[in-house]
């Protein structure tokens, strides 16, 4: 096998789906210690303890070099090279954290066991669908009293659609945890705390729940809990089917408690297995296999001036095909320019670092200034545009005021680049002067608010306005476009791309002009032009 398939075979990349709070910065810092990036996971809890303070901009700024290294972190496990993804969740929510997962193979998503299936969730596994994206789940605080395992999952599959194939089982909960069962490998793995759970150093029996050993060392009654437990479920659920978790209709499901590092090297080991490598990608004109030569990839996220000092951006790019090599020759699609990239970033180990070498399911960092936005593709000349690359539709709007009325050619400016980042979005309303900009996460607005000011020189403020929710619609029937424009001038708006767009003040006046015009088309996701 050539160097370029055998690598892009082992490249497993995914992203973390979860609620705040159920663990998924755990998770992560102990999956990056079974790869070896110890000093990754150290800045992923930097990270954290910053998210606490994230309600000042300045502090977030701070703390931008750290969130940059761990927007993708790479290590290597058991023959795989793993690229994990970060999906930004608290305060840092926005627009970025759902188009994050149109760039990644697969996604593992993360419960609490106490919660459930919760809102955050049920918004990204909404995403996910958009391609099917394969999902495993790993049911987390399993040593915390939780809601019965059987429960859990009964709410994944009426939730979220989506049939569960128990992979491992737990035997007690809480202070009654006594283990994991693996259904597959027919072994128990004894929950022992304060032991960090590799293969080598947990404590497993072989040979099912009926063990002799296994009924001495942890009792008969936890044990026909667990057994009378399974019957239920296997009665009633169907066996891991790879192809069913491919298609995105199985999710494999483990338990475990991530901050005791219980059950995760389990999880890491079937994912390593069953996870897909690079898939094929589609664009306007042609579908791309990873397997061919020719370099492509697109840009999903860009971050703004990461070090104060360069006001740079990285452009985060995700490899479809071939191999980028430092100091190559790309072409940028939507302006035609040649480029020649000497410093992409990569992510491995603890820092960022010149990459002389990346495949398919790999993310580099480019460097610009402003020329590359989102959705954009580089080939080596090949004229492609890769598609599902979509703007979501913002959840929360405000209105832009301006103190100084004279600043408002500047303000516009600002708004229009800052939109370009993917971060939020702007609109200009058919109707009035107003300028209103939308995006996912409540912070986006105080970090337009301080970039304005700092980068901009404009004082700007926002405030509520009444728009619940955005639409892009479309027409083919040019007359009734016309005759919709005009009955709803007041709802519409033009976006930063110059698309119509419907800004509903309720949902349920969104619901009745769906009703009322069955032949336009309302779009929560706008492709890239
Ligand atoms: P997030 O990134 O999904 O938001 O979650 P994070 O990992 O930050 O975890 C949220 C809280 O849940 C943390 O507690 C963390 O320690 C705890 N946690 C994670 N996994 C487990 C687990 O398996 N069992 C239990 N009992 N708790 C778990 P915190 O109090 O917010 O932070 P910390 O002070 O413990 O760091």
């Amino acid at each position: 096998m050539s160097s370029h398939l055998s690598e892009t075979k082992r490249r497993r990349s995914f992203a973390i789906v979860s609620h705040p709070d159920a663990g998924k910065t755990t998770l992560t810092e102990k999956l990056l210690l079974f790869g070896g990036a110890i000093q990754m996971a150290g800045s992923v809890k930097s990270r954290k303890a910053a998210r606490h303070a994230t309600s000042d901009w300045m502090a977030l700024e701070k703390e931008r070099g750290i969130s940059v290294t761990s927007s993708v972190m790479q290590f290597p496990y058991n023959g795989a090279i793993v690229n994990l993804l970060d999906t930004p969740g608290h305060a840092d929510f926005s627009e970025d954290t759902y188009r994050v997962l149109t760039a990644v193979d697969s996604a593992l998503m993360v419960i609490d066991c106490a919660k459930g299936v919760e809102e955050r969730t049920i918004k990204l596994m909404e995403v996910c669908r958009l391609r099917d994206t394969p999902i495993m789940t790993f049911i987390n605080k399993l040593d915390r009293e939780g809601r019965s395992p059987i429960e859990l999952l009964d709410e994944v599959e009426s939730v979220l659609g989506i049939a569960c194939a128990p992979v491992t089982w737990p035997i007690g909960m809480g202070s009654r945890l006594k283990g994991v069962y693996h259904l597959l490998l027919d072994e128990v793995h004894i929950f022992e705390p304060g032991k960090n759970f590799t293969r080598q150093d947990s404590t497993i029996f072989k040979g099912g729940l009926d063990n002799p050993e296994l009924i001495a060392r942890i009792g008969e009654a936890a044990l026909q809990e667990a057994r009378d437990e399974l019957e239920l479920v296997l009665g009633a659920s169907n066996p891991f089917d790879a192809d069913a978790y491919l298609a995105g209709k199985q999710t494999p499901v483990f338990f475990g408690s991530a901050v005791n590092n219980f059950g995760v090297e389990l999880l890491l080991e079937f994912f390593v297995e069953h996870a897909p490598s690079p898939r094929s990608r589609d664009t306007l004109t042609r579908e791309v296999l990873p397997e061919e030569e020719k370099l492509s990839g697109f840009v999903f996220k860009i971050q703004a001036n990461m070090d104060p000092a360069h006001r740079d951006r990285v452009a985060f790019m995700r490899i479809c095909s071939g191999t980028y090599t430092a100091g190559m020759k790309m072409q940028q699609t939507r302006t035609g320019k040649e480029v020649r990239i000497a410093n992409a970033l990569t992510f491995m180990a603890s820092d960022r670092e010149i990459v002389e070498r990346a495949y398919p399911g790999d993310v580099i960092g480019l460097h610009n200034h402003g020329t590359i936005t989102i959705g954009d593709t580089f080939t080596e000349g090949e004229g492609l545009s890769f598609t599902g690359i979509p703007n979501f539709a913002p959840e929360l709007f405000r209105r832009a005021r301006l103190r100084d009325p004279m600043k408002m050619k500047a303000l516009h400016k600002g708004l229009a680049q800052l939109s370009e980042e993917g971060a939020t979005q702007f609109f200009r309303p058919l109707m009035s002067n107003d300028l209103i900009l939308g995006a996912v996460g409540v912070l986006q607005f105080d970090v337009v608010a301080y970039r304005l000011k700092d980068e901009y020189n404009v004082d700007a403020s926002f405030e509520q306005v009444g728009v619940a929710t955005a639409r892009w619609v479309h027409c083919s029937d040019e007359k009734k476009l016309e005759e919709f424009k005009e009955k709803n001038a007041a709802n519409l708006a033009i976006d930063a791309a110059g698309e119509l767009v419907y800004l509903a003040p309720t949902r349920v006046n969104l619901q009745l002009a769906v009703e009322r015009w069955p032949q336009v088309r309302f779009s929560a996701t706008r492709e890239h032009a």
